[in-house]
């Protein structure tokens, strides 16, 4: 072989092995992206970076908070309005610390506070998929206006001091591989507590009380525990994983509301083992007990039907006069079945035991009579209208409501439980204010004087530091 055909395979060996060395990079970027990607779905970006009908990730979804509506902001890649101009660095700072790129702080709508034990290489998975795999959208989002104080960004760095913890991820050396995996996927990426823990009347998650049931405006986020009585205790841990991925256990409870975009938008998507992962690790949360529950809600309910007693009472129909049991049989019963057993197969499910008409707190039951249920899980629709103002079936009143919930508690639920017009009315409304709402309107004012008072020590301290 002549000297330069020898140089000239060589060279084509060395052009085949630097094709071959990008090739394998290509290869390796579309595998972070494709981690990126699962891992947004396990943290659920989505849900609240889209605003109803709007494009994926471009932002303007409204969460009400009592201080007021804060916006999600646009996170495609657009350099227009977008995160396009985002550094991983800045991204790292926004997702973990609650820190936009200009230095300005987020509320902690912006779930900062579960994203902070987010692990490095997922953070760099997840700028990847942002950066590569959105379609970049331009404009910005609707902008947050709070009112003062509330609306310097500043006090949140006080509200940062007192309640962000930023130990990263800590796995336990004493639990298994799969319970750490868990425990990673719901105190991190799937940020349960956000919901599942209550809050104080700072809006802060109560770390004394996690996962012991938190209120989401008309809605119940339940104990999920591992007490046997208040919380999960009672379920096996298939149930829990069939709970996750589809969003009903029968003879257990089904997913509405908020449950059922995190199933549809997240939870459904996750593979089989980190769902047996976070069953795992939630049936071992620590127990928290309420005193007034006697036992579980799954246990409550028995048949009853009072379709005999109705059965040739002339025109039985949703009018205003009709008591509890008459507006059961007209606007319930048909998919629920007279003695509110469901149908054969369930798709209509059974009332008695149901979490729903037998847990402490009567939250959802009203939420699902006004809103209905509405879900995309496990290849199937599920669907119950509402009987809210916007009913396309019933509208129902306040007291129509609260006398069917009254009937179906007692006769399939939990009979010590009792629903008034006023609540009602007030899950209508959203629910019942959280504590800082209802102060009276100078206290607001107070603590938020208060937290921003805090944000400057805590800004002044910081820079002391540096310097
Ligand atoms: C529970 C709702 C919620 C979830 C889930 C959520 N975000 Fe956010 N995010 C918000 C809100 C609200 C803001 C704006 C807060 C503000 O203006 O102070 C925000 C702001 C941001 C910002 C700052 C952008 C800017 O304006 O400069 C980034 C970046 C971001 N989110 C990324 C993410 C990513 C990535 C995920 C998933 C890992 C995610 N968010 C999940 C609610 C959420
Ligand atoms: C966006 C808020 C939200 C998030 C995030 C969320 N949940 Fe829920 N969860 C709810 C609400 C609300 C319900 C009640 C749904 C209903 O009864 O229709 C619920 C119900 C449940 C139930 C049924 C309990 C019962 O007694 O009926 C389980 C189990 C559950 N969630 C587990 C989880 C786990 C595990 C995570 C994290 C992987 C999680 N949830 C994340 C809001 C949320
Ligand atoms: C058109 C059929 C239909 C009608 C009418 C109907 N439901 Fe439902 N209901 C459903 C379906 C479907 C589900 C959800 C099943 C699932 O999630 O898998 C459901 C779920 C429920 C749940 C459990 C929700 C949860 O979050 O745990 C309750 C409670 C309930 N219905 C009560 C009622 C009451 C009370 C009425 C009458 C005011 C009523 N339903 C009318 C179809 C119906």
């Amino acid at each position: 072989m002549k000297a330069h055909s020898l140089i000239r395979s060589a060279g084509f060996v060395g052009l085949a092995l630097a094709l071959h060395g990008t090739a394998a990079r290509a290869d390796a970027d579309t595998d972070l992206v494709k981690r990126g990607e699962y891992l947004a779905r396990a943290a659920d970006c989505v849900a609240c970076h889209t605003a109803s009908g709007g494009q994926p990730y471009a932002g303007g979804y409204g969460i009400e908070s009592p201080l007021g509506t804060i916006y999600s902001t646009n996170i495609t890649p657009s350099k227009n309005g977008g995160i396009g101009n985002y550094s991983e660095a800045q991204f790292d700072a926004a997702l973990r610390h609650g820190i936009r790129a200009d230095g300005a702080h987020l509320y902690p709508a912006m779930p900062y506070t579960s994203y902070v034990k987010l692990a490095p290489d997922d953070v760099k998975a997840l700028y990847q998929y942002f950066m590569h795999g959105v379609a970049p959208v331009d404009g910005a989002a609707k902008a947050t206006e709070l009112p003062f104080p509330f609306s310097v960004r500043l006090a949140m760095a006080g509200w940062n001091m007192l309640f962000l913890d930023k130990a990263p991820f800590q796995p336990d050396p004493a639990k298994s591989v799969e319970w750490n995996r868990g425990a990673y996927l719901v105190e991190a990426l799937e940020h349960c507590s956000s919901c599942h823990t209550p809050r104080n009347a700072l809006m802060a998650e109560q770390s004394g009380q996690a996962y012991a049931g938190g209120a989401l405006g008309a809605w119940f986020a339940p104990n999920i525990t591992a007490d046997p009585v208040s919380g999960l205790g009672g379920w096996s841990e298939s149930e829990v994983v069939e709970y996750l991925k589809t969003g009903r256990v029968p003879g257990k409870a089904q997913a509405a509301g908020p449950m059922a975009e995190a199933v549809e938008h997240s939870l459904q998507h996750l593979s089989d083992a980190d769902l047996k992962a976070i069953a795992v690790y939630v049936k071992d949360l620590p127990a928290i007990r309420d005193v007034h529950d006697q036992q579980p809600g799954h246990v409550f309910g028995s048949s009853n039907s009072d379709e005999a007693t109705l059965r040739g009472v002339a025109g039985v129909s949703a009018s205003n006069s009709a008591g509890g049991a008459e507006l059961f049989s007209a606007v319930c019963a048909s998919c629920h079945q007279p003695a509110g057993s469901g149908s054969k197969d369930q798709y209509y499910p059974s009332l008695s035991h149901n979490t729903t008409l037998g847990r402490g707190d009567t939250r959802n039951l009203i939420a699902v009579i006004l809103h209905g249920v509405a879900r995309k899980a496990d290849g199937k629709d599920v669907f119950m209208p509402g009987f809210g103002a916007d009913s396309l079936v019933n509208p129902l009143s306040d007291q129509q409501i609260a006398d069917v919930a009254n009937y179906t508690l007692k006769q399939y639920g939990n009979p010590a439980l009792k629903v008034s017009a006023h609540d009602v009315a007030a899950a209508r409304e959203g629910g019942e204010p959280p504590l800082l709402a209802k102060l009276p309107r100078l206290m607001p004012w107070l603590i938020g004087g208060l937290v921003v008072i805090l944000g400057l020590v805590a800004w002044l301290f910081g820079r002391r530091r540096k310097g």
